[in-house]
């Protein structure tokens, strides 16, 4: 039998699941993608349910291996990538979730951080995860369901249920689900759930009593590139090694072969996400910044990363698709912001799950500011693009402020990058050079890539930079006293949206 030819990535994501098969070149060979419904029960509430996810990474998986040049035996391992923080509570001998998923965009968690805090505040448990206390992560969602859900507490105090990001979920599911199933996460998922010590990357057991969490709940923490176990359903990549897991925007940043310290990519996804590789220590911010891992190579040291997490921006465009309706494809907002020179005065602030870094204001809500009569849709267009960009400037002003160094590129990626108009502006705002690189499906290519190295398919980092590529750079204008003037209006709509909800 020849020798293997390409590697799988699994991406569980927020909107949909995909399984990617790229070549030796780093190169896609096949894909396939389903969508799953996003439920909002309650304002602020998002879920997903776990078994169609699952179901829709089995089918995913085999659309990827109904390409005529690829069979499962062409495949030397799968890496998964995921949605990060998003909590599903299951019972170990069923496989059935307690609850559905809730979705790491969900703030129904706010009183129980609020209490949780008490009378140290947000930044509680913040020197031993990295993380100030908000809605955003897993901890507390798993509360809010041992609490909420009728037996659920009794039955997982008796062993009987277990918890996990999705990549645990699919990963349970894959290797065998209540018949000897590896319950595991990698250090990057870990470092999100506000239970890992980001030091040392084992559960704290303190704060897993804090929030009312058994340990027995909890998964194995394991790196992000080794084989967890194989395949284990009849024809449903049988025997094939999963040998790689990143939460998806660590993948990226790998795929991105962000491997230097003070290397830094955003991508532009559901929200989006700039991570900025600070070496092999864990940075604390003073900013507003998170303190997570970026990866973990077998037995290699852990490298980290601040991360900007930013709650909305390309769901705002599915926002002004699908709620408001001033468009029918996501594709038309280039055109229609293209129409004008500016954005008429106005300002789109999008806090749907009140805002993210670097601000961490749950009480925060949306706003349309700065109207007059003279605005139009494709004012409000150009408003909502250019609000991605000035919220990426406000992670990256963190970011210089606690990094030693000013960052001097960013690497970008994800669904948006292929608008110009939104590349431009970006660069505008941030004054720095703004890079797309040939193969933009990173946060995939980083999973794979993970995988390929444990099992020897690549050798390294290196090749990883070999096979990066740069298609298009952005630079910033000269005009830098509009480039000001623009983010000083934008940081008084901000102000804005602050202090809405009790
Ligand atoms: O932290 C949330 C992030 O991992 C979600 O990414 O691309 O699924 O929206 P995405």
């Amino acid at each position: 039998m020849s020798d293997p030819k390409f590697v799988m990535a699994i991406d569980q994501g927020t909107t949909s699941s995909r399984a990617i098969v790229f070549d030796h070149d780093g190169q896609i060979v096949s894909s396939g993608q389903l969508e799953h419904e996003q439920i909002f029960p309650r304002a602020g509430w998002v879920e997903h349910d776990p078994v169609e996810i699952w179901t829709n990474v089995r089918d995913v998986v085999g659309l990827a291996l109904s390409h005529g040049d690829v069979s499962a035996l062409d495949i030397a391992a799968v890496g998964i990538t995921n949605q990060r923080e998003t909590a599903v509570v299951w019972d170990r001998h069923t496989g059935k979730p307690v609850y559905n998923a809730i979705v790491w965009q969900d703030t129904r968690t706010k009183p129980i951080i609020e209490e949780l805090g008490g009378d140290e505040g947000a930044d509680r448990f913040k020197d031993a995860v990295g993380l100030p206390l908000a809605t955003y992560f897993t901890g507390p969602k798993v509360t809010w369901i041992l609490d909420n859900v009728e037996g659920a507490r009794e039955r997982a105090e008796a062993g009987d249920l277990l918890l996990g990001t999705t990549d645990s979920w699919v990963l349970w599911n894959m290797t065998g689900g209540p018949n000897g199933g590896v319950h595991a996460t990698d250090v990057t998922n870990a470092s999100r759930t506000m239970l890992m010590n980001i030091d040392t990357l084992d559960w704290n057991p303190d704060i897993c009593a804090a929030m009312g969490i058994p340990l027995s709940m909890l998964p194995e923490i394991r790196s992000s590139s080794e084989v967890y176990g194989t395949g284990r359903r009849q024809g449903f990549l049988h025997d094939i090694p999963i040998a790689g897991i990143l939460g998806d925007q660590q993948a990226a940043t790998f795929g991105q072969a962000c491997f230097e310290k003070g290397m830094a990519k955003n991508t532009y996804g559901t929200g989006s996400f700039l991570l900025l590789n600070t070496g092999t220590t864990p940075i604390r911010s003073q900013n507003g910044l998170l303190t997570t891992v970026c990866y973990k190579i077998g037995d290699q040291a852990p490298v980290y990363a601040l991360e900007g997490s930013i709650a909305v921006t390309g769901s705002l465009v599915q926002w002004v698709r699908d709620n408001l309706e001033l468009i029918s494809e996501a594709s038309e907002i280039e055109t229609l912001a293209a129409e004008v020179e500016d954005n008429g005065g106005a300002y789109v602030v999008p806090a749907f799950s009140g805002l993210f870094a670097p601000y961490w204001r749950s009480d925060a809500r949306g706003a349309i500011v700065g109207l007059t009569r003279y605005v139009r849709k494709a004012h409000l267009c150009r408003a909502v693009l250019e609000s991605v960009a000035y919220q990426t400037r406000d992670v990256v002003e963190a970011m210089n402020a606690d990094a030693e160094t000013e960052m001097t590129e960013l690497k970008v990626d994800g669904g948006m990058v292929g608008n110009e108009l939104l590349m431009q502006f970006q660069a505008d705002q941030l004054g720095v050079d703004v890079v797309r690189p040939k193969v933009t499906e990173t946060t995939a290519l980083g999973a794979a890539y993970a995988a390929g190295i444990a099992v020897g398919f690549w050798n390294g980092e290196q090749d990883v930079i070999d096979n990066w590529a740069e298609d298009k750079r952005w630079s910033p204008t000269d005009e830098r006293d509009e480039v000001g003037r623009q983010y000083r209006s934008w940081k008084k709509a901000v102000e804005r949206t602050l202090d809405w909800v009790d």
